[in-house]
């Protein structure tokens, strides 16, 4: 039988790799490898995704942990490769946007390994964003290109892509989040954080160009006050953010805020349980955007641009940038009762791990260098 590996590293790949080895382990015809590059480690960040989401334990985990993006990305690397010359996989998985993701793909390209990307052909058109220049490399490198929505086929093939690379399947995530709402919404988070259904707002923030700027986290933090003084606001605070708020000394206006509830990061499930009976999401998560749109819950992102322009036209996503009075305004209108509707996309139909399971299964079917003919 044909092996793929997958390759997960940090906290927004779990969901969307879990549904698609599950797809494959169900209908037996391919061997799979899970590989954990260990981008993320904290039990909150990584552990509980695997325990939420029922997903086998890795079969390899690398341990990478943290650095700057060259040494994370290099170590990531050097180890990959031991992996793939160990294990000789007919297809590399990678998914989303993440410095695992472009690891994984450099090395299985050198190797003339076949790779497959899932989420791809998303761009913020900011090449300052990390996570842009790992889009644009995997997909520059990718054989099959697995895309969640059609403005991502535009995009590809605007950059001149053969078309024959890129395939619609939908998004996967939105499977995950699928199969997990019912199971999440009967957990006790809401009582547990005295939360009335409907009349709360979750925030997430983590992005660097958000994080990082003591002047445009304190901003986003003013907001953050202003709409917790109409409703509570649950914020659970990625590590990276924890670390910002300490070193710029941004804590005190915290406390000055009873009605911003900062929390430790959430499992999967719990945070689902808060997202999906909220009344308002405000975040600067790629992830989030969609899962809104999803749950059909009003959005405001936190960041000039957007990779998923698709959560704007058509779902209940707008991006308002950072500016305080601006956020603040639009928090209101929602509030108020008057926040963005939508629809959910085609193709976000819980099915897409079986889409991409019977494509992997066809591809690698059709024996070597196919993929590469095409390409
Ligand atoms: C990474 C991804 C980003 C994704 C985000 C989700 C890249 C370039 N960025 O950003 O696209 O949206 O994950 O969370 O790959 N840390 C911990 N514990 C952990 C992991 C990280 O404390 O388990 C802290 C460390 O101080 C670390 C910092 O968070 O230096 C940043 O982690 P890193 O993996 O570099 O990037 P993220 O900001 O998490």
């Amino acid at each position: 039988m044909k092996k793929v590996l997958h390759i997960v590293g940090a906290r927004p790949n779990f969901m969307k790799a879990a549904p698609i080895h599950k797809a494959i382990a169900e209908r037996g015809r391919l061997v799979q490898v899970l590989v954990h590059t260990g981008q993320h480690y904290d039990v909150k960040m990584s552990d509980v995704f695997f325990t939420d989401l029922g997903m086998a334990p890795p079969d390899v985990y690398l341990g990478i942990g943290s650095g700057s993006h060259a040494e994370q990305t290099a170590r990531t690397m050097i180890e990959l490769e031991k992996v793939f010359l160990r294990e000789k996989p007919d297809l590399v998985s990678v998914v989303g946007d993440v410095n695992s993701t472009l690891a994984g793909a450099l090395v299985a390209s050198k190797m003339g390994i076949r790779i497959s990307h899932v989420e791809a052909g998303l761009r913020s058109f900011d090449p300052r964003m990390p996570e842009e220049i790992n889009r644009i490399v995997t997909d520059r490198l990718a054989d099959l290109l697995l895309t969640p929505s059609p403005d991502a086929d535009a995009n590809l093939l605007k950059e001149g892509v053969d078309p024959a690379r890129i395939h619609l399947v939908g998004n996967v995530m939105i499977d995950t989040l699928l199969a997990s709402k019912a199971q999440a919404e009967k957990l006790p988070t809401l009582s547990e954080l005295g939360l009335t259904p409907g009349a709360y707002a979750v925030c997430t923030l983590h992005r660097a160009s958000n994080v990082d700027d003591p002047k445009v986290l304190g901003g986003l933090l003013s907001s953050l006050a202003h709409v917790s003084t109409r409703v509570p606001v649950v914020f659970p605070v990625h590590p990276r953010t924890r670390k910002m708020l300490a070193d710029h000394g941004l804590s005190g206006m915290l406390e000055r805020s009873p009605g911003l509830r900062l929390v430790e990061p959430m499992g999967y499930l719990e945070f689902l349980a808060l997202t999906s009976q909220a009344q308002l999401i405000l975040t600067d998560s790629g992830g989030l955007q969609e899962e809104s749109t999803a749950l059909g819950v009003p959005c405001l992102t936190l960041r000039e641009n957007t990779e998923r322009p698709i959560t704007v036209e058509q779902g209940t996503n707008l991006v308002v940038g950072t500016d305080p009075v601006r956020i603040s305004e639009e928090a209101d209108r929602a509030l108020d009762g008057n926040g963005k509707k939508g629809r959910v996309p085609a193709l976000w139909d819980g099915r897409t791990a079986e889409r991409i399971a019977e494509l992997y299964e066809r591809v690698l079917g059709e024996g070597s260098g196919a993929l590469r003919a095409s390409a």
